[in-house]
């Protein structure tokens, strides 16, 4: 594992340099050593201590012959995780003794003294997890956080943190931004998720919100002219969490003023590319490519397209609707369409894995999906009756269809189709090793929708955030076909992940306020809400925009982890609940009192 740390000595009062940087230049020296037991082997009378701390681990060893006594009896009762500070000389090692697996595997240090600074109790978790063990419950593991942030593993992923963390800071310097904190006590701010609040002890009755994210502040400083700001910013969302949302992340919140998009890709590609060059060692090629949002779902079933996976979505209907197939004729009766992608060595998924892929077609708002298998003998599934000899030619011939491939087809309207193919798509691709895993690909998806319908009461809802600029600035229009209007937005989306996301704000007050009325929100609520920004608005706006980059997503991809959970300190598990420190909690009914909150009883 290669360590993107700087050559720091680490030398304090209770050592002269760090464990891990010891090497074959110090031999013949003394040195003082201060750390953590991070294995003991015992040879009879000989010990050897691999000494661990920030920036690695060295081995000690002790024997009869160099060290005093004592330190000798003291070596031979260390336990695990014993925080100890050892003297003694550098050497060599002999050329057998050599671990090149070791940063340090050259050296070792034969100690003259030792002293124990604190001892450590039974350990409920290993810090020094033989390689071939898997690690603990991911629930033990939080619960025990400060021992599982030992683990070398672990420590590397926030050194990465800290690095791409320093790389957006210089990169963003550079380009004149300032870094600018924001309220975390607010109102609410519309990001779509549900607020955290906070209760107010002098202004009874009344709550603080959390912020889901600086959005409006930001908006605000370009108001008054700071030009160019950035934060990286806590955001609080109270949503359900998955594996790439917690409820407190982190984001790199930028807005920038008098910008066009283009201006605002240009940084946040060079500020990419400086993240990745500082921690990575890796160039990127910029510009990232661009797609369209409309073509994103068309092509892919999704605004995040993993562009790994060699195969698009085609739409087969004018191929197979008409050869007498009930349920491709009905969908397209309903003004729907037969979508679907060729899965090239398909053939070889059994009908179970089949039976399970329409199920989770199912679970992704689908009817289900449907299969053609092309094999040497010719067609099988469902459909295959139906294609005759006319049919069969074309099918192959437009979608480049050969014996071995797996046709798979999902019938009925887009809204209802996309998401399934969606997950088809890349989870077919995955059991068939089709994603091309030692790829990246970087993309911009622009001209997202302004709003989208929501899916239960089909009214617009923003696609975004409602301060987005409309590609159609006529507030009539936009009440009209909210439904039509395409957005100044964009989103970064790398491996099909779900990067960043920004906009073009908008600057004028009466498109703003149409905006906030499509929505469904009546004057006086927008002018409860949103009123200290319209009120800004009043007195000149630069045309701004931004974006916000979820930091955590993206240290999680560059430590090669699946989880944000790894890259936080603490994080919170799936029932939002911190595990070591217990959180959240009860309160006194003393406090609540003086909050002017009383309990409703449970149930
Ligand atoms: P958005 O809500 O899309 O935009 O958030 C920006 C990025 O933040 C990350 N993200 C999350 N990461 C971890 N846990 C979560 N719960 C979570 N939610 C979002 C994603 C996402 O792309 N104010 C706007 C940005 C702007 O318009 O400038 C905003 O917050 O990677």
């Amino acid at each position: 594992m290669s360590s993107p740390e700087r050559p720091i000595s680490f030398s304090t009062g209770y050592r002269d340099t760090g464990c891990g940087l010891l090497d074959s230049e110090w031999a013949g020296r003394e040195v003082t050593l201060s750390g953590w037991v991070h294995r003991r082997r015992d040879l009879g009378g000989l010990f050897f201590i691999q000494l661990r701390d920030r920036t690695g681990v060295v081995q000690l060893s002790f024997g009869p012959d160099w060290t005093e006594d004592d330190c000798l009896a003291l070596a031979g009762e260390l336990g695990p995780e014993d925080v100890v500070q050892a003297r003694g000389q550098v050497n060599r090692r002999p050329d057998d003794a050599v671990n090149p697996d070791m940063a340090t595997g050259e050296v070792e240090v034969h100690v003259r003294q030792l002293e124990r600074l604190s001892p450590s109790a039974p350990l409920p978790i290993l810090v020094a997890v033989p390689p071939e063990e898997d690690l603990p419950a991911e629930e033990l593991r939080l619960r025990h956080r400060v021992l599982d942030l030992r683990r070398p593993e672990m420590l590397h992923h926030f050194v990465v943190r800290h690095r791409a963390t320093a790389a957006v800071r210089a990169a963003l310097d550079e380009e004149g931004f300032l870094e600018v904190e924001t309220p975390l006590l607010t109102r609410q701010t519309p990001e779509g998720a549900r607020d955290f609040i906070v209760p107010s002890r002098v202004q009874r009755g009344h709550f603080y919100a959390l912020p889901q994210s600086p959005q409006l502040y930001k908006q605000l400083l370009m108001v008054a002219g700071f030009d160019r700001y950035f934060q990286i910013a806590r955001c609080l969302r109270d949503e359900d969490l998955r594996a790439d949302r917690q409820p407190e992340f982190t984001q790199i919140d930028a807005e920038m003023a008098f910008v066009e998009q283009d201006d605002v890709f240009g940084v946040a590609e060079r500020m990419f590319a400086r993240m990745w060059r500082d921690t990575l060692g890796v160039e990127l090629e910029t510009p990232f490519t661009r797609l369209t949002h409309a073509d994103a779902v068309e092509m892919y079933g999704t605004d995040k397209p993993d562009l790994r996976i060699p195969w698009k979505l085609h739409d087969f209907t004018p191929v197979l609707v008409g050869i007498g197939f009930g349920i491709f004729d009905a969908a397209a009766k309903s003004g729907g369409r037969v979508r679907g992608f060729v899965a090239k060595g398909g053939t070889a998924l059994s009908r179970a894995r089949l039976d399970h892929y329409n199920e989770r077609a199912g679970e992704y708002g689908a009817k289900g999906a449907l299969w053609l298998k092309r094999t040497e003998d010719g067609w099988s599934g469902a459909p295959a009756r139906f294609i005759g000899e006319k049919t069969a030619p074309e099918l192959e011939r437009q979608f480049d269809i050969e014996p071995g491939d797996l046709v798979a087809l999902v019938a009925g309207p887009d809204a209802e189709t996309s998401s399934a193919l969606d997950v088809l798509r890349r989870e077919i691709a995955a059991e068939l090793g089709a994603t091309r895993l030692t790829e990246s690909h970087w993309l911009w998806v622009v001209e997202f929708p302004l709003f989208e319908a929501d899916p239960e009461t089909g009214r617009p809802v923003p696609a975004h955030h409602p301060f987005t600029m409309p590609a159609e600035t006529d507030p009539d229009r936009l009440r009209e076909e909210p439904l039509s209007i395409l957005a100044h937005a964009y989103d970064v989306v790398y491996n099909g992940m779900e990067f960043a996301s920004g906009s073009i704000r908008c600057h004028k007050p009466d498109l703003q306020r149409a905006i906030l009325e499509t929505l469904g929100l009546p004057a006086d609520e927008v002018e409860r809400r949103f009123g200290f920004l319209l009120e800004a608005f009043k007195y000149g706006v630069p045309p701004h925009g931004g974006f916000a980059v979820g930091l955590d997503r993206v240290i999680a991809t560059m430590v090669g982890m699946e989880s944000i959970r790894e890259v936080i300190a603490f994080p919170k598990t799936a029932a939002g609940r911190g595990l070591m420190e217990g959180s959240p909690s009860t309160v006194s009914s003393e406090e609540l009192a003086e909050l002017g909150i009383q309990l409703s009883p449970e149930g």
